[in-house]
């Protein structure tokens, strides 16, 4: 399938995976990207630049196809020292990357002399016509659904993906809820050029996270995700278990007045507790609604050319089979 994200980025499919701290390791990376997808690094889950570069070095060797590196600018006072993290980014080689968080302005300018693709993670509109205008090559749509920080505004995919399609010149991507081909035809004919998953990437064999983390998201329904922080305007959307329980009790106690030092047991240096020792109930974690179509760990080849199957099987079966009226299968047969 050739879309405007498969030719920017240089990829087979149109399939990102975007940045997740404590999963985006090389070993996903790579094997999105030898499958024919886009796949991240996570830049910040490398505690120095100089990490970041060996972390690069170490993918490199295990694919000779396009990979990117996500960089996501937090709201902090101490922040890492991103010049020295995009010096790596520039000398490994890279040619995409994912920005999130803070606008990537200031960084453009330096990303763009290096020939690098920027895709910025916006969960509005008027975030991603300011990235269009800074000059960001494309933007990931994050919806209401995802795992993660989905913004302030609540709006799921089925208003954000068509409202984002009518504004933006750019090419999009779907972010936020996606899981197979029906996301990725529904996407389409939104108006996207395709999708980046996060959530549904964990429960994948080669995902280098612990095996509980895995079979918590095959368990998971739908209807297990919560949000936090939503009093700090920080909100993000984690899978439930007993920490985020008690999290959600002091966010209730403290209302309005609540610090961010209040949850600071519940939210702080939770992701290796999580991904790589496996304590489910370590703290808060981001997980997407998507949880609720996850029923198998495939590998991440399994998952992609089922995706790019199923999609071709959807549109010309199904779709094009209500047009001619030959359609004869389910979605829930095909996908
Ligand atoms: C465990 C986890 C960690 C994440 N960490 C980051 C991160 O460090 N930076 C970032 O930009 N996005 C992060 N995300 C968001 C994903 O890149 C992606 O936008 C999101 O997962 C899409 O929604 P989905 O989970 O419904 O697919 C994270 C998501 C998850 C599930």
């Amino acid at each position: 399938m050739k879309t405007a994200i498969t030719e920017l980025f240089g990829i087979e499919h149109p399939i990102i995976r975007g940045g997740m701290h404590f999963v985006g390791f090389a070993e996903l990376a790579s094997a999105v990207s030898n499958a024919g997808g886009l796949g991240i690094i996570t830049g910040l889950t490398q505690k120095t630049p100089e990490l970041l570069a060996k972390e690069i070095a170490r993918c490199r060797d295990m694919t000779d196809k396009p990979f990117g590196v996500n960089l996501t600018f937090l709201p902090t006072f101490s922040a890492p020292p991103y010049p020295e993290y995009i010096a790596a980014i520039v000398e490994g080689g890279i040619k995409a990357v994912e920005t999130a968080g803070r606008s990537p302005e200031q960084y453009m300018p330096a990303l763009k002399a290096a020939g690098i693709r920027v895709i910025h993670k916006c969960t509005s509109v008027r975030h991603s016509l300011k990235a269009q205008q800074i000059g960001c090559d494309a933007v990931s749509v994050d919806g209401f659904e995802c795992g993660g920080h989905p913004g302030e505004d609540d709006i799921p995919n089925m208003i954000l993906l068509p409202r984002a399609a009518d504004e933006l010149k750019i090419p999009f991507v779907a972010s936020g809820g996606m899981a197979d081909a029906r996301s990725l035809v529904a996407s389409l004919a939104m108006g996207a050029s395709g999708m980046n998953m996060g959530t549904r990437f964990i429960a994948t064999k080669e995902a280098p996270v612990h095996d509980n983390v895995k079979h918590a998201l095959v368990k998971a329904t739908e209807l297990d995700t919560r949000l936090i922080m939503r009093a700090l305007r920080n909100t993000e959307r984690v899978l439930k278990n007993s920490a985020v329980d008690r999290l959600l009790e002091i966010e209730h106690e403290r209302g309005r007045s609540l610090k961010i030092e209040d949850i600071h047991d519940q939210v702080a240096g939770v992701y290796p507790k999580v991904m790589i020792d496996g304590d489910m109930d370590a703290g808060a974690w981001s997980c997407g609604m998507v949880a609720g179509l996850i029923q198998d760990i495939p590998t991440v080849k399994e998952l992609i050319d089922r995706i790019m199957a199923d999609a071709e099987r959807i549109i010309r079966g199904r779709l094009v089979g209500l047009l001619d009226g030959t359609e004869i299968k389910s979605t829930r047969e095909v996908a």
